[in-house]
């Protein structure tokens, strides 16, 4: 069975092993939330996700787990709504999937669980993003009924996509 639920203490052998494929692939970990080195130990990174209101730069979100047959497949950190930063790159949902199941429609799963959870607190009309470069994620996005607007262009010149999704 496929569940979508935030981490609780009793998932940490299964978070290791997620986490250690990303980080001996060399990957840019996303979202970047769920790094565990962000955090002196799980228990402070299961916390940290917990307490999902606004701090610094952030606003309210909170962070799902894609997990099927007791392995974590994925994660997303869904924002609640959006700053100017967000609204430039990120949007309300940053996700991934671990390297060994892509390809296998779990991108385009964990977007519309993500979409379905927005729905439920009210927002119905939701901004993605990905980098020029990202043909998956573009995929991801569009599968599940991305239009897109204008791209914004960071500093460093990395052309930002930017794709709004009308939630039913
Ligand atoms: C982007 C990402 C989440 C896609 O996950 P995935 O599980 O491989 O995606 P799916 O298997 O559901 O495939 C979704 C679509 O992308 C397409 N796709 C997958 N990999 C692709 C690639 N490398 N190039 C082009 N299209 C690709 C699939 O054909 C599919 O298209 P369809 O829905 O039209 O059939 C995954 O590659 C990832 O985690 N990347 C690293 C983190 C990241 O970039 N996150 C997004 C930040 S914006």
């Amino acid at each position: 069975m496929v569940e979508f639920r935030e981490l609780t203490m009793g998932d940490e052998l299964m978070y290791c092993d997620y986490m250690r494929e990303w980080i001996d692939d060399d990957e840019t970990i996303v979202p970047t939330i769920t790094n565990i080195t962000k955090y002196n130990n799980f228990e402070e990174l299961v916390h940290e996700l917990a307490d999902n209101k606004s701090h610094d730069e952030s606003v309210d979100n909170t962070t799902l787990f894609l997990i099927d047959d007791d392995e974590i497949i994925g994660a997303a950190n869904i924002r609640h709504n959006l700053n100017e930063k967000l609204k430039t790159i990120g949007g309300h949902v940053g996700y991934g999937i671990r390297k060994k199941h892509r390809g296998k429609g779990y991108g385009n799963k964990i977007l519309k669980k993500s979409l379905d959870y927005l729905s439920r607190i009210g927002v119905q009309e939701a901004l993605v993003t990905c980098t020029e470069d990202n043909k998956a994620s573009a995929a991801v996005i569009q599968h599940n009924g991305g239009e897109e607007i204008e791209s914004s262009t960071l500093e460093d010149g990395t052309v930002v996509r930017r794709f709004q999704i009308e939630i039913a």
